[in-house]
């Protein structure tokens, strides 16, 4: 059976004191054991995150939103993969708000995925189209497949035309792929239940931790 990979796109939200909360929350459910839950957090939680994470041994990985396309150095403002690598085993990377709000290119992304493989960092890239596919390195690392109309808006793809999508890019390329774009808890089956979709990215609906549970709960 596929192991389907559960991600949670916290986006600019969260304080330490809201993210704490959110995962005394989430302690009190039981979730199922079989799914990889990861948490993209911003970069000022990252060490709260690990260090609650491991003394509470809660099934969560800790990820990080971006990364710097260079390594250590004078690059202020920038954070790069050694400094993720001390807290964070996931990175997100060229999410759509991303090349739209500051102009990531393919380009920028494949050097940030050059980045995070040279320090181990598991990735997760951002897709919309296929052309994205076929110019990004995407071995060894989770597409996820988010179509614009679709994020943040309440309306998510048509589970048939994502499915579509999704078999295209296994046609370009292995890689275990999620879809993201308006999941919640009532939805999230009919995208899990497809053969090729090995999960999903949640924005809005991983903000409560009853709310991503409840996608957890019912992905299966
Ligand atoms: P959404 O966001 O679930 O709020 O649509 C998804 C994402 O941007 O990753």
């Amino acid at each position: 059976m596929k192991k389907l990979v559960i991600a949670a796109n916290w986006k600019s939200n969260m304080t330490r004191l809201e993210a704490k909360k959110w995962l005394e929350d989430f302690s009190m459910y039981e979730v199922p054991s079989d799914i990889k839950i990861v948490i993209f957090a911003p970069f000022t939680l990252l060490d709260m995150l690990s260090a609650y994470i491991k003394i509470n041994d809660l099934p969560i990985f800790v990820g990080a939103q971006n990364i710097s396309p260079f390594g250590k150095g004078a690059y202020t403002g920038e954070i790069c993969a050694q400094q993720i690598r001390e807290f964070a085993t996931y990175v997100l990377i060229g999410h759509s708000e991303r090349r739209s709000n500051f102009n990531e290119s393919n380009e920028m992304i494949n050097k940030k995925i050059e980045k995070a493989k040279e320090e181990g960092l598991q990735i997760m890239i951002c897709v919309s189209d296929l052309d994205q596919v076929k110019i990004l390195a995407t071995n060894d690392l989770v597409i996820a497949y988010e179509p614009i109309e679709a994020i943040g808006t309440g309306k998510p793809q048509d589970p048939k035309e994502a499915e579509l999508f999704v078999n295209q890019i296994k046609e370009t390329s292995n890689v275990d792929v999620v879809y993201g774009g308006s999941v919640n808890g009532e939805n999230v089956i009919n995208y899990t239940g497809l053969d090729n979709v090995n999960g999903v990215l949640v924005g809005s609906k991983s903000l409560d931790a009853k709310s991503f549970v409840d996608i957890l709960k019912n992905a299966i």
